[in-house]
Formats: structure tokens, sequence, C-alpha cells
């Protein structure tokens, strides 16, 4: 008979956070397949735009915040889903200047400084995990005294739905290098699921 401790199951959507699996250090490559089938992009010009389109939205967090990543785990205990991100003002730290649109956003990001990128594999959606990853990051930044957390999108992407019912509002727009984009904020204050209930 086997017990608790040996079921698969177990794992099934479990939320962890990254530093805190068995040697995770060696498991930050279960990340990379997540973040390129998520990815809009899909084709590089060569292995190093490849590696520096990786570290722009993934690589950085990893780097610098694995403490603030937490990783979502599918019936084997493998990664199937993840959230990253900082609690420092992109808009206003030096080792964001790279990301082109942060200058038109600093006016709104002193109020929701933390920020975040989510993503999950392609069968481990529309099961409510995404939520379950939010409240994680949401948490340690209300823990570390912030007033809200951040992301940007794109303004006609399918997540806006799931944003919104995740306490997410809109905060600005714009249009960066042709593309409509939206900052997306949530204070931390406001509780799980306090917008739109999923009906
Ligand atoms: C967005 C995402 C993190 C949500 O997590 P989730 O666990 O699937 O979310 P839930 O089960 O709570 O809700 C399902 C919602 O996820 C979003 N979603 C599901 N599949 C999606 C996809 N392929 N692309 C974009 N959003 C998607 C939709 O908002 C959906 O709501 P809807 O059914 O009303 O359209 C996840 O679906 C995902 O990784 N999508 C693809 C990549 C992405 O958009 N990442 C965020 C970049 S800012």
């Amino acid at each position: 008979m086997s017990s608790p401790a040996d079921d698969p199951e177990r794992h099934n959507g479990a939320i962890r956070r990254l530093t805190e699996l068995d040697r995770w250090r060696q498991r930050i490559g279960e990340l990379d397949p997540v973040f390129f089938e998520a990815s809009l992009t899909k084709t590089f010009a060569d292995e190093q735009a490849r590696a520096a389109f990786r570290e722009r939205w993934l690589g950085r967090f990893l780097e610098h915040w694995p403490e603030l990543a937490h990783v979502a785990l599918g019936t084997e205990g493998e990664i199937i889903g993840y959230i990253v991100g900082c609690h420092c003002d992109p808009a206003r730290d030096p080792r964001f200047e790279d990301i082109g649109f942060y200058p038109a956003l600093a006016h709104r990001t002193q109020a929701y400084p933390a920020h975040l990128h989510i993503n999950l594999a392609a069968s481990a959606r529309s099961k409510g995990i995404g939520s379950r990853l939010i409240e994680a990051f949401v948490s340690d930044a209300r823990a570390a005294g912030l007033p809200g957390v951040h992301l940007v999108t794109g303004r006609e992407s399918r997540n806006r739905s799931f944003y919104a019912r995740n306490g997410f509002v809109n905060v600005a727009e714009l249009t960066w290098g042709g593309t409509p984009i939206v900052m997306l904020g949530r204070p931390t204050c406001v509780p799980k699921r306090s917008a739109q209930q999923k009906k």
C-alpha cells in the first residue's frame, strides 16, 4: 500500500517557492520550455538573440530574485508553470533600463512597484493554477510592505480576463513598438479574487 507521500497526485498543481525545491538551481532549465512555448515570439535570428530574449523576460529574475519565484508542479513533480518578478520599481532601477516602455510608465509604478511575469504550459492552463501563483507573488509583496504589484501585457491579449478576475485594474496604456500595451496593477491590500468572479 502506498503512503500519501508516494502518491504522484500530491504534486498536481501544487505551488512551491522555487528556492525551496531540492536542487533548485539544477531545475531552473525546466522553466525554459514553459517560457518559450508561451511567448509570442517564436523565431530568433540566432542563438544569441534567443538567449537575449530569455534574459530579458525570464533570466534576470531567476538570477537576481530567485526567492521571489514560485512554480506549479505536475503529477510527477515536474515544473508546469511559474511566476517570477522583483520588488524594485523597474522605472527607476537601472537593471531595467533596457525595457523601453518603463520611462513612460514611471508616473504609475510607484503605486505598484513590484512586477511579475507568469506563464503556464498549455496543458496546465484554465485550471485555476495561475490564480494561485498570483496569490503567492502578491503575498510576498504584501509581506515586504509594498503597496502594489503590476505587469505589462498586450491590450488585446486573451489573458486580460484572467488578470481582471485576480484583482488587477488598468492603470496605464500606451503603444510600444507598434503594439498597444497596458499596465495592469493590483494594490496588495486587495484580497484574493476581489474583482469580478468568474461566472
Ligand atoms: C494567463 C495564464 C497565466 C492564466 O493562468 P490560468 O491558470 O490558465 O488561469 P485561470 O484558469 O484562472 O483562468 C483561465 C484564463 O486564463 C487565460 N488564458 C487561458 N489560456 C490562455 C492563453 N493561451 N493565452 C492567454 N491567456 C490565456 C484567459 O484569461 C482565461 O480566461 P477565459 O477562460 O475567461 O478566457 C495562463 O493561461 C497562461 O500562461 N497563458 C499563456 C501565457 C500568458 O498569457 N502569460 C501571461 C503573460 S502577461
